[in-house]
């Protein structure tokens, strides 16, 4: 779920060359479940019309104090509706005006009426950008609350290459989403997370694995992000990626290698969850050349892996240490098992039995069994639901 579901947006509009791309952002607002309202100034009407605007956003768009009925847009209720207000493109003009507090147009007024946070993005060129006058206007403006979403650099209206042009909407959009996760509970924490199945040699070209795909680890990692920790993730191979989030990544094939990367990170986490799928076994001898084809039958002599979650677990203090278990049979007594003998405070249950849980799934199905003995079990979900359900319960259970 976007965390901007169900919010109440009201997007100001000015006009620059970059109001056409007002379309674009109303329209990632209103995919991420937002309530949109579009505001604009008369001048922004000649970039983009209220029309194109209105039908995105499923609304009216106000641009003067009084409708052609004579009625009276309320700057007032404008204001407070807004869960947040987004100002884009913010032209030099509108934001030396918001600076000074002057007050000649729809937008101006409802941003001094403004009890929300207001976002602004500014859009003007190079030399507009960087003059001082704009500069200590942008600083005034940050100073007294408001959040500025920085410009981008690229080809501007004039032709001049520089930086001035309005953050794309995409990056609006994440802008926002980011800040508002800042103010999340795992803020300042660290988390620690394992993913993906772990590869053991057997010569240069083979290994021995499993069919992790680590999706769950990395909805878990991109959970714990969300909610505002520092994020560290150790994954096995993966095609999972992390673009767009704030996570130190780790890329690992062994279990050995695994160990290593989690043990540097462990003794300053605050929760570590091992979702990785680790080989229990490696080839106790590695073959330094790829081994060719001769006898009929080949044996490779296996031997045990080093557990890591448990060796985690008799060195834990403080860390909330949650583990995963896969099972096909026997799954809450060998899920119980596991808790306790890696000294664990949950562990996550997903059965091969059930047909939305498993390896490359985009669902899964979880029970939740903690040291203090509750059990919760959870419907079959996307794996994105499942990461915020564990964290849900984590959150619960910790005072961290
Ligand atoms: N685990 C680990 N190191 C291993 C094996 C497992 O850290 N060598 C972790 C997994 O990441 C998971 C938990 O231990 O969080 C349970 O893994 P699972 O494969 O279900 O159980 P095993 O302990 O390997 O036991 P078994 O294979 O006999 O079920």
């Amino acid at each position: 779920m976007s965390i901007l579901k169900d919010k109440k947006i009201l997007l100001a509009v000015t006009g620059g060359i970059a109001a056409y791309k007002a379309a674009i952002l109303v329209r990632l607002l209103v995919k991420e479940q937002a309530e949109v309202k579009v505001i604009m100034t008369t001048s922004a009407m000649d970039f983009v019309t209220p029309l194109t605007l209105s039908t995105l956003s499923k609304k009216s768009v106000e641009f003067e104090f009084k409708n052609e009925d004579f009625t009276w847009n309320n700057h007032v209720e404008l204001a407070l509706w807004a869960d947040l207000i987004i100002i884009a493109p913010c032209t030099a003009n509108t934001i030396s005006k918001m600076a000074n507090g002057t007050c000649d147009n729809l937008v101006l007024a409802t941003y001094l009426s403004a009890k929300s946070q207001v976002y602004i993005a500014p859009a003007m060129d190079l030399d507009m950008y960087q003059h001082q006058s704009t500069k200590e206007n942008i600083t005034k403006l940050e100073q007294t609350g408001n959040k500025i979403i920085p410009s981008e650099t690229g080809e501007l209206a004039s032709g001049l290459i520089g930086e001035g042009r309005m953050a794309e909407p995409e990056n609006i959009v994440r802008f926002i989403i980011h800040d508002i996760e800042k103010k999340l509970p795992l803020l300042g924490k660290k988390v620690l997370v394992s993913a993906g199945p772990t590869y053991e040699y057997i010569d240069p070209v083979r290994f021995i694995g499993n069919f992790s795909s680590g999706k769950m680890g990395y909805e878990i990692a991109k959970e714990a992000a969300n909610l505002g920790a520092e994020v560290f993730l150790v994954s096995g191979p993966s095609s999972e990626s992390v673009e767009g989030y704030a996570i130190h990544l780790a890329k690992v094939i062994t279990a050995l290698e695994m160990f290593e990367e989690m043990s540097k990170q462990f003794d300053s986490s605050d929760i570590v969850i091992m979702s990785a799928a680790v080989a229990d076994y490696k080839a106790k001898i590695i073959a330094s050349q790829k081994m060719k084809k001769s006898e009929n039958e080949l044996t490779i002599e296996l031997e045990k892996n080093i557990d890591i979650l448990k060796t985690l677990g008799e060195k834990k203090d403080k860390q909330f240490l949650v583990g995963f278990a896969l099972e096909t049979n026997n799954e809450e007594q060998y899920a119980i098992e596991k808790l306790q003998k890696k000294n664990l405070d949950a562990v996550v249950l997903n059965s091969l039995n059930d047909k939305e849980a498993g390896f490359a799934k985009s669902s899964n199905k979880i029970v939740i069994f903690s040291k203090n003995g509750e059990k919760l079990v959870f419907d079959a979900k996307l794996k994105t639901e499942v990461a915020k359900d564990i964290f849900t319960f984590i959150l619960k259970s910790t005072q961290i």
